[in-house]
């Protein structure tokens, strides 16, 4: 029998290149799809010599045919603050054009279909910890919005096809993740702290610090992901890690793992910045079992010989 074979667009994003390691792993035969935009070759070297893998360097937002799959994860989308304010309109049409053409796949070839939504859905929330029924508190026309509405339009399409031509959906909306592979100058939280601690710089935290993040450890985010991949859900589920830490004591940590000496320089708050953000996981945690098991220490650690080789390149 042939092993079951799975598209991933985003391939060789953050995400992407981790979740084909595990679907590999899992015994798929995979296929990702990526223009390396935002993603890069080299987060998939080690995977250069494996018979049952194979990169497309393609455009999603044009029609594309990667051949039968059983299953289609769809991750194309520039997913940092800073790739997305750069590549503002990519982000629009790849959650737009990109969907539609990684749905047609799953419907063509009766595939299931994971989509990587975000907590950037609910915006600025009003509601904490957010729960998947809450709506969200989204400015359109921010700066934020070229990301955020095309998240909200992807789970959109994403109904859509399921309504529409039964196409057997999930959403996973997924909380900040971090870990090896991440991009250094991302403007996310910990790359930015964990490159400014290992060169010795200062640690830029933006408003009073005060503001609230939670963590998901890239390993636990995946198990996530896998866990609702083989679930029945349609509807969305949060996928990322309870435990809410503000972004000074977040930085303390980075110092302390890291051994840094580095001092923590304050910066306006950008617009459009959320206050808080905290999945409510009851539905992850009844639904798939699944609930994160790595603190944030543990997780840095696990990152450090990562972000120390990205940090002095
Ligand atoms: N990392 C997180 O904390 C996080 C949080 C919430 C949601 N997500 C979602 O997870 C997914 C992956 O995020 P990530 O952090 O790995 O980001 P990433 O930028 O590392 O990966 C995105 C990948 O998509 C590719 N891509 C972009 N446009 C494309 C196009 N038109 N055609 C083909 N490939 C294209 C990029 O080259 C890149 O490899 C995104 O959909 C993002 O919205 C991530």
């Amino acid at each position: 029998m042939n092993p079951r074979r799975a598209l991933v667009t985003g391939g060789a994003g953050f995400l992407g290149s981790h979740l084909c390691d595990a679907l590999l792993g899992e015994g798929y035969s995979v296929v990702a799809a990526d223009n390396l935009l935002t993603g890069r070759q080299s987060n998939l070297d080690h995977l250069r010599h494996e018979s049952c893998f194979e990169l497309r360097q393609v455009d999603i937002t044009q029609p594309f045919d990667c051949g039968e799959v059983d299953y289609v994860f769809h991750f194309a989308c520039p997913a940092s603050p800073v790739d997305y304010t750069v590549h503002g309109i990519a982000t629009l049409q790849v959650g737009s054009l990109g969907t539609f053409h990684a749905l047609e796949i799953a419907r063509k070839y009766g595939a299931k279909y994971l989509v990587s939504s975000t907590s950037e859905c609910y915006g600025d929330p009003l509601e904490h910890p957010q729960k998947e029924t809450y709506w969200g508190n989204v400015n359109p026309i921010g700066p934020r919005s070229v990301y955020d509405e095309a998240k909200r339009f992807t789970e959109a399409v994403t109904m859509a096809y399921h309504r529409y031509h039964q196409v057997d959906i999930r959403i996973a909306r997924i909380f900040n993740t971090y870990g090896p592979r991440m991009q250094l100058n991302d403007g996310r939280v910990i790359p930015n702290f964990m490159k400014q601690a290992l060169r010795g710089e200062d640690l830029t935290v933006y408003g009073d610090g005060s503001q609230t993040r939670s963590f998901c450890y890239v390993r636990d985010e995946i198990e996530g992901l896998l866990r609702l991949a083989k679930s029945t859900e349609h509807l969305p589920v949060n996928i990322g890690n309870p435990t809410e830490f503000t972004i000074v004591e977040c930085a303390r940590r980075v110092l302390a793992v890291t051994g840094s000496k580095s001092k923590l320089r304050y910066e306006p708050l950008p617009q459009d910045d959320p206050k808080q953000r905290c999945p409510d996981i009851t539905k992850a945690r009844t639904l798939l079992r699944w609930e994160p098991k790595t603190d944030l220490e543990t997780g840095l650690r696990l990152s450090l010989d990562y972000f120390r080789a990205a940090a002095h390149l």
